[in-house]
């Protein structure tokens, strides 16, 4: 079997080398890809999908995977199928549930979806009033794709509004801030509960958590992920549970209602509060980092897996998962996540023991060696019985490797303990 995967970050690396164990699998495309895809993946550089759709014609891929998000938000899907060529992703209506975070939120609260309560806002000046008499903090979002960077935890009344100049009149994120979501501020502890999906049955992954924040303790901006663990040891058995039932096969359902057919990856971003775990976000597809810590411990071969949810028979597959742990941590440039340089060559990739892999993300072949080429470079993973042996050995092969201003989080994984009691099973919905 051919295999095409499009995208270059370290999820994608991740999902190539999975992939690569397949005996099924007889040949890995990735567009674009990066220096580390390159060695197990042909990588081609191609922007326009019309020309990526020859080229799966030309070369008879038999399946492509989508990495990111926006081509399938852009109907990605759609283009394939109606040329009768598998793809593995939600197709354009069904990937609204990333794309726009208004329909997100009135789908979740019209099928009954536990989510923080909201207010959408097409004006600024609409916006700026309801300040005047609301409790703070809460979080104002760009209704549309922002790179993981639309969400904004406010304290004040200050910094509301110059979050609503930035986002509607300044159009930091162009058509994005259009409209935006005020939400209510949820405490708790955040899981990333990814699921596979083929419109009928949903198989739960191994949870997980990324660790969204540059600094270490949680501190500093947002980030695409500075690293991750799974399973997430506060996601018990109990709240994976209600997780399933009230968020998963809701969606599934609700959206069957509607005459979508979700297929592909459904990523739910939770806040497991004291009133149990509410939504923050869906993602349409499979998480960065998170990607990196779950696809290690999956047993099944990832390849049946792609195929099930294609054909729609996900609760005819089993699928089994080690009962181990794994965590990653990301390198990334200095000055990430705003303005950072590329370019530097990276030193120490040879000397890293075979026990833990290395995911490449912003990273480039060039005749002087492999060289950074983007914010987050490289993923250091293990997987372990325990988290704190898996973490003391990506720590010790994170010592090796080394390029200029070159930085990462020294808390990822530290004080967890090792529980997972959770369940990962097959659910069918009936339509
Ligand atoms: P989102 O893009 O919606 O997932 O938001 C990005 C990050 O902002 C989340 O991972 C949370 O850390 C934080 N966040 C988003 N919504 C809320 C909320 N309602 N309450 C608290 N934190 C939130
Ligand atoms: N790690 C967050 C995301 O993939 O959206």
């Amino acid at each position: 079997m051919k295999i095409l995967v499009l995208g270059s970050g370290g999820r994608e690396h991740a999902l190539v080398w999975k992939l690569s164990h397949s005996p099924e699998v007889d040949k890995i495309f990735c567009i674009p890809g990066n220096a580390g895809i390159s060695s197990l993946a042909h990588c081609v550089e191609i922007k326009d999908t019309e020309r990526i759709l020859n080229f799966v014609k030309e070369n008879k891929i038999d399946i492509t995977l989508v990495g990111p998000e926006a081509p399938l938000v852009n109907g990605i899907v759609d283009k394939f199928e109606k040329e009768n060529l598998k793809i593995f992703g939600p197709n354009k209506e069904a990937a609204m549930i990333e794309g726009s975070k208004v329909f997100a939120k009135l789908f979740m609260e019209k099928h009954g979806i536990p989510t923080a309560n909201f207010r959408v806002f097409e004006s600024p000046n609409a916006a700026e009033k309801y300040f005047l008499s609301t409790d703070f903090p809460i979080v104002i979002k760009a209704d549309g794709l922002a790179a993981g960077k639309g969400a904004f935890v406010v304290k004040n009344r200050d910094e509301a509004f110059e979050v609503i100049d930035k986002v509607m009149r300044q159009k930091l994120f162009g058509d994005s801030g259009d409209r935006i979501i005020v939400e209510r501020f949820l405490k708790g502890r955040e899981v990333s509960a990814l699921a596979f999906c083929d419109g009928k049955s949903i198989v739960p992954m191994v949870s997980s958590m990324d660790y969204k924040k540059a600094y270490d303790s949680d501190l500093g901006p947002n980030t695409g992920g500075m690293g991750a663990i799974a399973p997430a040891p506060h996601y018990t058995k109990d709240i994976a549970s209600i997780t399933i039932r009230n968020i998963f096969l809701n969606v599934i359902e609700g959206l069957q209602r509607e005459g979508i057919s979700y297929k592909g990856v459904l990523y739910a971003g939770l806040m497991i509060t004291e009133n149990g775990p509410k939504v923050l976000e869906f993602n349409c597809r499979f998480g960065d980092p998170e990607t990196q810590v779950i696809l290690p411990l999956l047993k099944t071969d990832l390849s049946h897996v792609v195929q099930a949810v294609i054909e729609g028979e996900l609760a005819h597959c089993p699928v089994e998962w080690f009962d181990s742990v794994s965590l990653c941590v990301v390198a990334v440039s200095q000055g990430y996540p705003l303005k950072y340089r590329k370019g530097f060559k990276i030193l120490g990739l040879n000397e890293i023991d075979d026990d833990v892999m290395i995911f490449h993300a912003g990273t480039k072949r060039t005749d002087q060696g492999i060289v950074t080429n983007g914010g987050r470079v490289l993923s250091v993973c293990a997987t372990d019985s325990h988290f704190s042996k898996a973490r003391a050995r990506v720590y010790r092969s994170l010592k090796k490797i080394r390029f200029e201003g070159m930085r990462y989080r020294k808390d990822i994984g530290a004080n967890l303990s090792d529980s997972s009691s959770e369940f990962h099973r097959s659910v069918e919905v009936t339509p």
